[in-house]
């Protein structure tokens, strides 16, 4: 077995710590961009010298060049005669598209999923999916790793504290935090305009007058949510707001919304490029993604 990776940083670094829990090599692709635009990936030769590839890329930002690298490299391995081909994508890009909220809309989780088995994926991993219903959609076996368990226990966290999600749907998230600290949890009512994006808070009364708040949520993208989330616990009597989430792609300005709103702290996986700021801290979670990796050798 050994493990191949983008070369991307954000990959790259996610698949060193990989290997090297798993005690195997870890090679990267050679990729450029021509100058057109497209993509150019070429795979070592000691990469094809194991007949049991993990194929490390994250889909960060720009996601659609990112999943054409991976459908290259896959294909490339596939046609070399690799037979297990695991891909291992810590931040699955598209997972938030996963129904029609408007009538004829993509179900762009779809596509990409059957892509990536129709490529020759032989099985799938990935670290907190938005939902993991989507990964039916994958017509072969796909595993959502959930990072909040190693999470909690790698975070101090003050006395006093309340774990909540921002909505219904990151409840059982927030669950898995607060039953490691042994702490209340609940969740926020949130609701928000499928034209505009616009988030808002419906009002519900929260035991968290005093309290240090612990919101759990699997991405900050522009950070409305959990801005606006920490906003509202503040109103209601919060004292420190705390952020937990696998993935922090802070795009649109979301550093300086956290900011604005207060957060004190934001700790993410490595699952995307890091942020160069003291408010973010990053949990390697490649050596928990070892772990549950053996549990499928
Ligand atoms: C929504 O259901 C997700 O779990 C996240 O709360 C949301 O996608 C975060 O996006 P943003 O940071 O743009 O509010």
């Amino acid at each position: 077995m050994l493990v191949l990776s983008g070369s991307d940083e954000a990959s790259y670094e996610f698949a060193k710590s990989l290997a090297s829990s798993l005690d195997v090599s870890h090679v990267k692709i050679t990729e450029k961009v021509f100058p057109d635009g497209e993509t150019y990936i070429r795979i070592p030769e000691e990469a094809l010298k194991s007949n049991d590839v993990i194929f490390v890329q994250t889909f960060a930002p720009p996601q659609d060049t990112a999943i054409i690298k991976t459908l290259l490299v896959v294909d490339t391995l596939r046609d070399k005669g690799i037979s297990r081909i695991r891909l291992i994508v810590p931040y699955l890009a598209y997972a938030r598209q996963d129904k029609e909220f408007l009538p004829n809309e993509a179900i762009s989780i779809r596509t990409i999923l059957k892509a990536l088995r129709y490529m020759g994926v032989s099985e799938l991993y990935t670290i907190e999916v938005h939902k993991e219903e989507s990964l039916k959609f994958f017509e072969g076996n796909a595993y959502n790793i959930s990072p909040y368990y190693y999470m909690a226990k790698k975070i101090s966290v003050p006395e006093n504290t309340v774990v909540l999600a921002p909505d219904v749907g990151a409840l059982k998230r927030a669950k898995i935090f607060a039953e490691v600290l042994k702490t209340d949890y609940d969740y926020l009512i949130k609701e928000r305009d499928r034209v505009t994006g616009e988030i808002r808070h419906k009002p519900k009364s929260l035991n968290v007058k005093g309290s240090n708040v612990i919101i759990v949520d699997d991405v900050i993208s522009t950070g409305g949510t959990v801005a606006k989330a920490a906003q509202f616990l503040r109103s209601q009597g919060a004292k420190e707001v705390y952020v937990i989430v696998a993935h922090a792609l802070m795009v649109n300005g979301a550093l300086d919304k956290l900011k604005k709103a207060g957060i004190r702290k934001v700790y993410a996986c490595n699952t995307l490029p890091k942020i160069n700021d003291p408010i973010v801290e990053y949990i390697d979670v490649g050596p928990y993604v070892a772990e549950e990796i053996k549990k499928w050798l």
